[in-house]
C-alpha cells in the first residue's frame, strides 16, 4: 500500500499573492509580445491553473497548447527520468513558443521539453514558471517569467499535487 505523508499544509504563497504576480507577469509578455502570436505551452498536469489564469490576463492574439510529462510518480523526490506522456498537437516551426510550467525543480523536466520544442525549429522560446526552486535547478538557459523564487520546499496546491492530491487549493502550501 502506499504511503501518504501525514500532516497539515501550511500556508505559503495566499491567492491574493499569485494573482497580483500574474498581473505583472502578464504585463510583460503583453509588452514583449505585442507584435507577435505566441504559442502558450503548458506542461500538464500541474500548469493547468497557473496557464488558465496567466492566459486570461493576455491582451494580444495567442495560441494555447498542451504536453504531459511524467517523471515523479507518486514520489517527492524525483526519479531522474523524463517521460512524454502527451505530445503537442502544434507545429511550432517558426513560431514563437512560451513554455509554461508549475515549478522548476531539478530543471530536468524544463531541459528536456526546452530541448524537444527546438527541435521543431520554433523563432523563439521562452519560459514562464509559477515557482522556481533557487539554488536545486542547474539549467544552461534563463527563465524568462518567474512568478516567485522560493527555498527547496515541497509546495502543493494552486495545480501542484502531492500523489496527484492538493491541486485544488487555492493558494500554494508547503507540505
Ligand atoms: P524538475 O524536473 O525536477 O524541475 O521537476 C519538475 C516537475 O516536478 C514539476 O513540473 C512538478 O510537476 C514536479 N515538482 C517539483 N517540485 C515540486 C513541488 O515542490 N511540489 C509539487 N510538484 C513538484
Ligand atoms: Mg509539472
Amino acid at each position: 500500500m502506499k504511503k501518504i505523508e501525514k500532516g497539515k499544509p501550511q500556508l505559503f504563497i495566499s491567492a491574493r499573492q499569485i494573482r497580483k504576480r500574474i498581473d505583472e507577469l502578464a504585463n510583460q509578455i503583453n509588452e514583449d509580445y505585442r507584435d507577435r502570436i505566441p504559442i502558450f505551452i503548458g506542461v500538464l498536469n500541474g500548469a493547468f491553473i497557473f496557464l488558465s489564469d496567466l492566459i486570461r490576463e493576455i491582451k494580444i492574439n495567442c495560441e494555447i497548447d498542451f504536453m504531459k510529462l511524467s517523471s515523479y510518480g507518486d514520489q517527492k523526490i524525483t526519479s531522474g527520468q523524463v517521460k512524454m506522456i502527451k505530445e503537442l498537437n502544434c507545429d511550432v516551426k517558426g513560431r514563437d513558443v512560451i513554455i509554461v510550467e508549475d515549478i522548476v525543480d531539478t530543471g530536468l523536466s524544463i531541459k528536456f521539453i526546452n530541448k524537444l520544442i527546438k527541435k521543431g525549429k520554433p523563432r523563439s522560446v521562452k519560459i514562464a514558471t509559477l515557482l522556481y526552486k533557487t539554488g536545486i535547478s542547474k539549467l544552461d538557459f534563463k527563465v524568462d517569467y518567474i512568478g516567485f523564487e522560493i527555498d527547496n520546499k515541497f509546495v502543493v496546491g494552486y495545480g501542484l499535487d502531492f500523489a496527484q492530491k492538493y491541486r485544488n487549493l487555492k493558494d500554494v502550501y508547503v507540505l
